[in-house]
């Protein structure tokens, strides 16, 4: 960004891709915001090209829309807040490389920025087929006029071969954002030489998205903590009962090849030893602690439904977070969202929050969880703006959206 910047972008449209995929709350038409993270880690570099006289169009994308306009994904929540936040002008456009986008580009002044609807409203934006991505590309970039840039500012969306992050490049002069460069270096620290004991803490729902990283990290973390829905999946494959709570039974056997190699990788698996058991999915329902090992054992005999995980598991797993120097932390311990089950998250939280090594949060989900608890973002040594995006960089993949600015 530096370089663009330095080369004079006083008048010039700079088509900048944010990462505006941010939590809502509330139903259409009064949708707002519910958690303005990502909104705030995007707004440096719109402010910085907007002060420097650039005519900035942000695009982004929001859910997972079909590939049609849907107001419950409409960006027009986001463009609110970043336009209370921001010192600038900000208008919007209802498409986003349509008519309407097209003429609020051509009469943007400059220091003024545009924000374009949701590029997933376009089924080409995350086509299979190059031709159609290439060009809706190629319309996003004709919004730039005859001396347009583009700036690539979405970290959280770098692993998405997609129109707007990856074919874009290929079409106008390609810049990284600074947020880009900032995740870039942390996430470095943690590959290249991370500080021993170097520990790693994973959550979330589903073993299979995980899986990748975990392969991974075996050969560099000394420890490896799992909560989340998915250490049932773990539990399982060291043979015991889970209840009803959630399973891949498909990724049993993976998993139990990951526990038989973990000690030649020199890494160890740190599972729960305690789990809080619900009698149902719900915030108000009944549960009880029950051992990680008999978990049939509570008064919901099979039909319990792991939430949590348990005081003890919660109390080993601050334990070892405090005796690391790096720690890693991707994915909510249970269901945080209902007060009842955010025990383990809250306890990862603060023991983050108490160490004294270098520790990073990766994931929107996992960044919105520590917020929703009440956690301020400099309490923790950095707060990543992406989820899939800094566990597949950690994986050591070749993300689209960095290659296609290696390319341009
Ligand atoms: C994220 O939320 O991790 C990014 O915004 C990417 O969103 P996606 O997983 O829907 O591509």
């Amino acid at each position: 960004l530096d370089e663009l910047l330095a080369g004079g972008v006083r008048g010039r449209h700079v088509l900048v891709r944010s990462d505006l995929n941010v939590p809502l709350d509330g139903d259409v038409p009064s949708l707002k915001v519910a958690d303005d993270g990502r909104i705030r880690a995007s707004l440096p570099v719109i402010r910085r090209l907007a002060e420097a006289g650039a005519r900035v169009l942000v695009m982004a994308h929001l859910g997972r829309p079909k590939g049609a306009p849907e107001p419950k994904y409409s960006l027009r929540p986001a463009y609110e807040r970043l336009k209370e936040l921001a010192t600038f002008t900000v208008k919007f456009a209802e498409d986003t490389a349509g008519e309407q986008a097209r003429a609020l580009a051509a009469e943007l002044a400059d220091g003024e920025v545009l924000v374009l609807e949701n590029v997933r409203f376009d089924p080409r934006e995350t086509s299979k087929d190059d031709a159609e991505r290439e060009a809706f590309a190629a319309e996003l970039a004709a919004l730039t006029g005859d001396n347009g840039a583009y700036v690539d500012d979405a970290f959280g969306a770098v692993h998405r071969k997609h129109a707007s992050v990856y074919d874009i490049a290929a079409k106008l002069p390609a810049y990284q954002g600074d947020l880009v460069r900032t995740e870039l270096e942390v996430l470095n620290r943690l590959t290249d030489v991370p500080q021993r004991p170097y520990v790693v803490v994973l959550g979330g729902s589903k073993v299979s998205d995980k899986l990748a990283v975990i392969e991974n990290l075996m050969g560099k973390a000394d420890y490896i903590l799992v909560g989340g829905g998915m250490v049932f999946t773990f539990l399982a494959a060291q043979g015991h009962k889970v209840g009803a709570s959630l399973l891949e039974e498909d990724q049993l056997d993976i998993v139990r090849g990951y526990l038989a190699r973990a000690k030649e990788a020199g890494c160890s698996f740190v599972l729960p030893t305690d789990i809080v058991v619900a009698e149902k999915f719900a915030a108000d329902a009944a549960f009880e602690v029950v051992p990680a090992d008999d978990m049939e054992s509570s008064s919901f005999g099979a039909a319990g439904l792991g939430l949590d995980i348990g005081p003890e598991s919660q109390e080993r797993f601050a334990q070892q977070i405090h005796s690391a120097n790096t720690v890693f932390w991707n994915g909510p311990m249970g269901v945080f969202e209902f007060p009842a089950f955010a025990g383990g998250t809250r306890a990862v939280a603060k023991a983050l929050t108490g160490s004294e090594g270098f520790t990073v949060v990766g994931g929107g989900d996992s960044a919105a969880a520590v917020r929703s608890l009440g956690f301020d973002d400099n309490a923790f040594g950095h707060i990543s703006t992406g989820g899939g995006a800094s566990l597949e960089y950690l994986e050591g993949k070749a993300l689209p959206g960095l290659t296609a600015l290696d390319r341009g």
